[in-house]
C-alpha cells in the first residue's frame, strides 16, 4: 500500500501530460523490423525533442549541445571527422546516428586524423557549380554526382548537403560559385542530374538553401521581399524542376525570411508548395543555426534543426508540456527523419572503406571541367595553340596559384591543385622559367607574411588574396621578345558569408589593368598574342579591357584538375562547348539588381551579439521582379558584354530544319532540329530553345529558356537531330490574381539557337484559348507593396 500512494499522486499528472505517459518498454522495438509508429511510440520525450535537433558542433562558446559529442565545421573528433554534422542516435531502438556533410563541389571533410597518422582523407574539388552549368550537360553532370556521391559513401557519410541552386540574382552574390545560373530551368536540371547521380549511390542529398537566398549580406536576417509570381517564376521554379525529378532525400532550408517569416519556420513554404504542391517526400533540415524559434520550425514541419542544440530540444520540450506544440507534430516530423535514416549507409550497415578512388574522379573531375570552360574571345584564330615547341610566358599569380573553387563551406581538402603553370608543362608548353621563379617566389614570400588560419579563423576574417604581381618592365619586354605567346591568368575568390565588391572585385583593381596593358602593349609589339584565362567563380567586368587581348577563355574554378583542363582546352585537345549560364553585363549598373543589392540595414534594431556576432536586421526588395539575367537584358534590349547562353568554339555549327509536330499546341508539342559541324574540327554544340509568348494579360519577357540539349561530338561535316518536348507548363505564366499557371491564348514562337541573342530557327504554333496549366495555393504574399518592374 505505502508504494502505491506516491504513484497514484502521478495520475492526474500523467493525465494532463501524455507526453510523459510513453514510458520505455522493456523490449524496445527496433527500427527496421518494426514499424515507425511503434519506434516512435517507444521514444522517451527526451529522446524525441533531441532527435529532431542534431548533435550540435564543438567550438569555444558554441550553444550547448545534446550529448556534448557533436562534430565542428572543419574539425570534429566524430565518425568523420570536418563533416558538417551529425543526427541523435538512439541505440535501444536500432536508430544509428548519421553523417551529413558538406559541400556543393566535394565531400568536406578533414583530411588527416591525430588518430590515425599516416593515412589521408582527402576528397576531389569537383568544378564549381557555375562550371558545371556551362557545361549544359546533364549526362555528363549526372556522372560527376555518381562519383561525388560515391566518394561521400565511402567516407562514411550519409547525406551530401548540395547541391546548391540559388540564383544568381546579382554578380556581386558571395556564393554565386556554389550556385548553377541566373535561369530556373537551367538550376533544376543541373541540381536534379547531381541528385540522381549521389543519389544513385544510396547517399541522400540536401539541396539548398530553400528559397530566395541569394546574398550573403545579413544572410541571417534579411527578409526578402518579393512578389508571389517572381517567386513562384525565378526562385521556387528550380526547387520544384529538382524535386519533382529527383526526389532529394532532404532540403535545406534557408537563412533569410521570405516576406517576413524565417523560411524555416513557413509552412506554406515548407508544407504547402513543397509537400502539397511538388510532392516532396523527404524531410526538411534548417541550414547551421537558422532561424529563431525552433517551436515554429516544428510547426512548419522543418523536421531536423542542424547542426542542433539543448536549448532547441528544451524548447520544444516545453511547448509539448504547455500544449503550444501538438505532439503529433513533433511525431510526423520524426517519422520523416526515421524514414530517411532507414535509407542511409549508416543504417543499413555500410562498410565504408575509407578509400575511394580518387584517381578515377580526378579523371572525370578533369573531363567535367573542360567541359564547361567558355570561349569568350577568340580573334583570329588565336587558340587553339599547339603544345609543340611553344614557349609560353604566363603571367598572373593564378597561373601559378589555380583557385580550385571558393571558400567556406563550399570548399573541399583536396590532396592537390593542378596549376595552370603545371597543366602546360604536362601539356607540352614549355613554360618561361625566369617567370615562373618570380612569380612563385613572390607567392611563397606572401604566404610566409600572411599565413591561413584555421576554418573559422579564415570563416570569420580571411586572408586577403595576394595582389597582383608586376612583372619588371625589362624582363616583360626580353620574354616579349623570346616567348611565342603570352598566357595571363585572373583569379577571383569569394564564398560563404560575404558579398564580393564592386571595385578590385567585380572590376579589376588597376594594378591588373596595368599589367593587361603592359603585357598586350609589349606582346602586340612583337605580334604575339595574349591570351587571358579567367580563374573565377563569378562574372566580373571584361568591357574595360576586352578589346586590349587576343582571346579570353573563362575557365571558371575548375577543381583540382584545373590547370590540365584548361591545358586540353587551350591546346585544342578538347573542343570549347560551354556555354554561359550567366550573363556577363556590360556593366554592374545594368544588372536589373543593381540598386536593390544587398538591400539596407537596420542597426538600430540590431540584438544579439557573441560568436555570432550582432543580428541587424535587413531587408532587401527584389524591385526587377521576374526580370533576372536574360530575361531582363532580352526584354529591355540593354546589350550584355556576353548573354546568356553564349559560347564560342573552335569549330562552326549551322541549324537546319526547325520543324514542330503541330501548327496547334494540344497538349505538348515536339521540336526537332538538325545540328550541322560546319567548321573544320570536331566539337559539341550547346542548343537553345526560346519560347516567346503572347501577352495575354500579363507581363512577358521578350523569351525564356524552354529547353536546351548538347550534341553529342561531331565530326566536321556531321549531324545531329536534337528532339525537344515543350508542356502546357511551358508556356505557362504564374497569374498572381488567381495564384494560378496561365497559358495565354495566341501565337507562340520557338526560337532555336547558340545563344540568347544568336537566334537560328524559328517557328510558330498557336495555343487556341488561354489555358489554366495549374492552380496553385494563395500563399507567401509580401506584405508591402512592391515597386515591381514592368515592361
Ligand atoms: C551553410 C550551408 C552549409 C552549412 C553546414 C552553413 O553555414 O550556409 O550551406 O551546408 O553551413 O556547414
Amino acid at each position: 500500500m505505502k508504494n502505491r500512494t506516491p504513484h497514484l499522486r502521478f495520475i492526474p499528472f500523467l493525465f494532463l501530460f501524455p507526453f510523459f505517459a510513453q514510458a520505455q518498454t522493456s523490449s524496445a522495438p527496433q527500427l527496421g523490423k518494426d514499424p515507425i509508429p511503434a519506434i516512435i511510440k517507444a521514444m522517451t520525450p527526451d529522446e524525441k525533442v533531441k532527435f529532431v535537433a542534431g548533435n550540435g558542433m564543438h567550438f569555444p562558446g558554441a550553444p550547448s549541445n545534446n550529448n556534448n559529442n557533436g562534430p565542428v565545421v572543419g574539425q570534429t573528433a566524430d565518425k568523420v571527422p570536418g563533416a558538417a554534422g551529425t543526427t541523435y542516435a538512439i541505440p535501444r531502438l536500432g536508430i544509428p546516428s548519421i553523417v551529413v556533410s558538406d559541400g556543393p563541389a566535394g565531400v568536406r571533410i578533414d583530411s588527416v586524423r591525430k588518430d590515425i597518422p599516416g593515412k589521408t582523407f582527402y576528397a576531389t574539388a569537383w568544378p564549381v557549380g557555375t562550371l558545371l552549368a556551362s557545361s549544359w550537360d546533364t549526362a555528363l553532370v549526372q556522372r560527376v554526382g555518381a562519383s561525388f556521391g560515391n566518394e561521400a559513401k565511402e567516407y562514411g557519410i550519409d547525406i551530401m548537403l548540395g547541391p546548391a541552386l540559388n540564383i544568381h540574382r546579382n554578380p556581386l552574390g558571395g556564393r554565386n560559385f556554389e550556385y548553377y545560373s541566373e535561369d530556373p530551368l537551367i538550376a533544376g536540371s543541373m541540381t536534379a542530374a547531381v541528385v540522381r547521380g549521389i543519389q544513385s549511390n544510396g547517399v541522400g542529398t540536401s539541396i539548398k538553401h530553400f528559397a530566395a537566398n541569394n546574398q550573403e549580406t545579413d544572410r541571417n536576417t534579411v527578409n526578402t521581399i518579393v512578389s508571389e509570381r517572381a517567386l513562384r517564376e525565378i526562385y521556387l521554379k528550380g526547387f520544384e524542376i529538382a524535386v519533382k525529378r529527383s526526389q532529394p532525400w532532404t532540403v535545406m532550408s534557408s537563412y533569410n525570411l521570405i516576406n517576413g517569416t524565417y523560411t524555416s519556420q513557413e509552412y506554406d513554404l515548407l508544407q504547402t508548395i513543397l509537400r502539397d504542391e511538388w510532392g516532396f517526400k523527404g524531410i526538411v533540415m534548417t541550414d547551421w543555426f537558422g532561424g529563431t524559434d525552433a517551436v515554429a520550425q516544428m510547426n512548419a514541419r522543418n523536421n531536423l534543426l542542424m547542426p542542433g542544440s539543448g536549448d532547441q530540444s528544451k524548447r520544444i520540450m516545453d511547448s509539448v508540456k504547455s500544449g503550444a506544440l501538438s505532439e503529433k507534430v513533433l511525431d510526423e516530423n520524426i517519422a520523416g527523419i526515421l524514414r530517411m535514416i532507414l535509407e542511409s549507409p549508416a543504417f543499413k550497415g555500410y562498410k565504408y572503406s575509407d578509400q575511394p578512388d580518387l584517381r578515377q574522379h580526378a579523371r572525370l573531375s578533369r573531363e567535367a571541367a573542360a567541359e564547361g570552360m567558355v570561349l569568350l574571345k577568340n580573334d583570329d584564330r588565336s587558340l587553339p595553340v599547339a603544345s609543340a615547341a611553344k614557349n609560353v610566358a604566363l603571367f598572373g599569380i593564378n597561373g601559378y596559384d589555380l583557385i580550385a573553387g571558393g571558400t567556406g563551406s563550399g570548399d573541399v581538402n583536396k590532396a592537390y591543385k593542378e596549376s595552370l603553370a603545371q597543366g602546360l608543362t604536362n601539356g607540352g608548353y614549355r613554360v618561361d622559367p625566369e617567370l615562373k621563379d618570380a612569380y612563385t617566389s613572390y607567392l611563397a614570400d606572401y604566404a610566409v607574411k600572411h599565413p591561413k588560419k584555421g576554418f573559422i579563423q579564415e570563416f570569420m576574417n580571411p586572408t586577403p588574396p595576394a595582389s597582383e604581381y608586376v612583372v619588371d618592365n625589362d624582363l616583360l619586354l626580353k620574354k616579349a621578345a623570346a616567348a611565342d605567346l603570352a598566357i595571363l591568368s585572373i583569379g577571383r575568390n569569394a564564398g560563404e558569408g560575404r558579398d564580393r565588391k564592386l571595385p578590385g572585385d567585380y572590376y579589376l583593381s588597376d594594378t591588373e589593368r596595368m599589367v593587361i596593358t603592359a603585357v598586350a602593349n609589349a606582346f602586340h609589339a612583337q605580334h604575339k598574342k595574349v591570351v587571358v584565362v579567367l580563374n573565377i567563380g563569378g562574372v566580373i567586368d571584361v568591357m574595360q579591357w576586352r578589346d586590349q587581348v587576343d582571346a579570353i577563355l573563362l575557365a571558371w574554378q575548375p577543381g583540382l584538375e584545373g590547370g590540365n583542363a584548361i591545358t586540353d582546352v587551350l591546346t585544342g585537345k578538347v573542343d570549347p562547348s560551354g556555354k554561359l549560364a550567366t550573363t556577363f553585363p556590360a556593366k554592374y549598373e545594368d544588372v536589373p539588381s543593381a540598386k536593390n543589392f544587398p538591400g539596407k540595414e537596420f542597426p538600430e534594431k540590431a540584438t544579439g551579439g557573441g560568436i555570432f556576432g550582432k543580428r541587424v536586421p535587413a531587408e532587401v526588395t527584389y524591385e526587377e521582379g521576374i526580370y533576372v539575367g536574360y530575361r531582363y537584358y532580352s526584354t529591355f534590349n540593354v546589350k550584355p558584354a556576353y548573354e546568356f547562353g553564349y559560347g564560342l568554339s573552335y569549330t562552326s555549327f549551322s541549324y537546319s530544319s526547325l520543324r514542330l509536330s503541330s501548327a496547334t499546341f494540344n497538349g505538348s508539342l515536339t521540336a526537332t532540329v538538325t545540328v550541322t559541324n560546319s567548321g573544320q574540327v570536331a566539337g559539341k554544340e550547346v542548343v537553345q530553345l526560346y519560347v516567346s509568348a503572347p501577352s495575354g494579360n500579363l507581363d512577358k519577357p521578350a523569351e525564356e529558356l524552354r529547353a536546351f540539349g548538347k550534341t553529342g561530338l561531331l565530326k566536321p561535316g556531321q549531324s545531329q537531330t536534337l528532339t525537344f518536348v515543350l508542356t502546357a507548363a511551358d508556356l505557362a505564366s504564374f497569374d498572381t490574381p488567381s495564384s494560378s499557371w496561365i497559358a495565354a491564348g495566341g501565337q507562340y514562337t520557338v526560337k532555336v539557337g547558340a545563344s540568347s541573342a544568336d537566334i537560328r530557327q524559328s517557328g510558330t504554333f498557336t495555343l487556341p484559348a488561354d489555358l489554366v496549366v495549374e492552380k496553385d495555393h494563395k500563399v507567401l504574399a509580401p506584405q508591402v507593396q512592391i515597386d515591381e518592374l514592368k515592361h
